[in-house]
């Protein structure tokens, strides 16, 4: 999805439709975290831990994230759109990454009973949370009502019958209406892969605007007792670079909230990332510039706020995965099939959605990648692919270790035990330490499910 169908359109440049040609030049440095280095015989640090050291002590794979970097980006965004601005969760989720946001002073936006409870544990108030869902349960609804969640996203007509009798059953533990806001389709179809497209009218996603059902819900919400009709929500997809699309998004949405008096107008998330030479992703301040604008242009009144969700923009390329080269096949005339330790558990998206990746050596950051290999992971079918079109030093070898950038986004959020493999370590490092925050799963762990 990354290389395939995006592009840079924050100037209006024309939408590239090829994936760029894998580059044979090391690694570029902006596919990489932010305080990672390269010491002068090639070994890559980041967060000053020498990353092969810490593959040594902890083995593969593994998740390395850059603190620092997750910091900075939070740090944007709310300078950017202010204290409203939620981290969705859904790209990258454990306790401390819920701290680092919160510390940042993002509030967090969970969509199931999963998150909301992470979010919890890890010491998130509530007035900082926002519950999602396109199907919700009533369980759901009632402990993000009993805790007193900042906003409720309402999604369906079946959810305001539940949310009803959720309300009308007791009241929040602070006595107070539960804000909630609409999510709407605004019939807004952005340039990207069709799986994580949502704001088309043909969507599972909220409120059609264009039938009238979006102004139905308002209109039973604006009526019942025990919640309060605060905005309105709308997520048009994700990993965009075009950003008109938003712009769209924008100039549907505000006639819905001048006719129904709302104080808030969130876009959802959705802005790309670079994840391959030659791509360049929107800045999250100049995202929320543009959406400003935008606001502006569609003659949105001031006093309401625009807020927003980024996920992938916070988490994507501060972290790189490493792994274990276990066999390196050549097969003469056809091409060469580099296997590593993980694969389609640890990273699904290459298959999902033909995603694109880099990969490189963390002992020879910055060498020449002359050799075109194909890296698979080491799950029993074909379709387990890391990077379809690798370029990689010459000497790769096995044993090597070899990293993939930019997996911070919907890599271990979208991990699975597929042939009964462990999930990943995760790690946090910074200033010359390292901490894991997810230790790695042991097949012991997936036996205990088991009576
Ligand atoms: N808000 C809502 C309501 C969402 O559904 C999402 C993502 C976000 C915010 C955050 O979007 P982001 O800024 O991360 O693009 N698994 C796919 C991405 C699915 C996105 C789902 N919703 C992938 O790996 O590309």
């Amino acid at each position: 999805m990354a290389s395939a169908r995006t592009t840079r359109d924050v100037a209006g440049t024309a939408p590239r439709t090829e994936p760029p040609a894998p580059s044979e030049r090391p690694i570029a440095r902006h596919l990489l975290p932010d305080t990672a280095t390269v010491a002068r015989d090639g070994r890559l640090s980041v967060g000053g831990v020498d990353v092969l050291d810490l593959v040594g002590e902890l083995g593969t794979p593994l998740f390395v994230y850059d603190a620092a970097h997750l910091r900075a980006r939070c740090s944007e965004a709310v300078a950017a759109f202010g204290p409203g601005v939620a981290y969705a969760t859904k790209a990258f989720l454990c306790k401390a990454m819920a701290r680092v946001a919160l510390d940042a002073g993002m509030s967090l936006d969970v969509s199931t009973a999963g998150e909301l409870a992470t979010a919890l544990a890890a010491g998130a108030p509530p007035e900082r949370i926002v519950l999602h869902g396109n199907n919700k349960s009533g369980e759901e609804i009632e402990t993000a009502h009993a805790v007193g969640v900042a906003r409720l996203v309402v999604d369906s007509f079946d959810e305001i019958d539940r949310l009803a009798r959720v309300v009308a059953a007791a009241p929040r533990a602070d006595g107070r209406d539960q804000p909630v806001l609409v999510r709407v389709t605004p019939g807004v179809e952005a340039h990207t892969h069709e799986y994580v497209m949502t704001g088309q009218e043909d969507s599972k996603f909220g409120f059609s605007l264009a039938s009238g059902a979006a102004d139905r819900a308002a209109a039973l919400l604006a009526a019942m007792g025990g919640v309060e009709l605060v905005g309105v929500h709308a997520h048009i997809g994700s990993q965009i670079f075009r950003l008109d699309a938003y712009e769209r998004e924008i100039a549907a949405l505000v006639p819905y909230v001048e006719r129904h008096e709302l104080l808030e107008l969130c876009v959802g998330g959705g802005l790309g990332v670079a994840y391959v030479a030659g791509e360049e992703a929107p800045t999250i301040a100049s995202w929320a510039v543009f959406l400003r604008g935008a606001c502006d242009a569609a003659g949105l009144a001031p006093a309401v706020s625009v807020t927003a969700e980024p996920g992938r923009a916070i988490v994507a390329n501060a972290a790189l995965t490493c792994y274990r080269v276990g066999t390196v096949k050549e097969l003469p005339g056809i091409r060469t099939y580099v296997a590593v330790d993980g694969g389609m558990s640890d990273n699904p998206r290459p298959v999902l959605y033909g995603s694109g990746y880099e990969a490189f050596l963390p002992r020879a950051t910055y060498a020449e990648r002359p050799f075109a290999a194909r890296v698979v992971g080491k799950h029993c079918e074909s379709g387990d692919v890391l990077v379809a079109d690798a370029r990689l030093p010459a000497d790769v070898a096995v044993g090597d270790v070899l990293a993939t950038p930019v997996t911070g986004a919907y890599g271990f959020s979208m991990a699975s035990n597929y042939n009964r493999v462990p999930r990943p370590a995760v790690v946090f490092v910074e200033d010359g330490t390292a901490s894991v925050v997810v230790r790695r799963e042991t097949v012991e762990d997936l036996l205990r499910l088991e009576p």
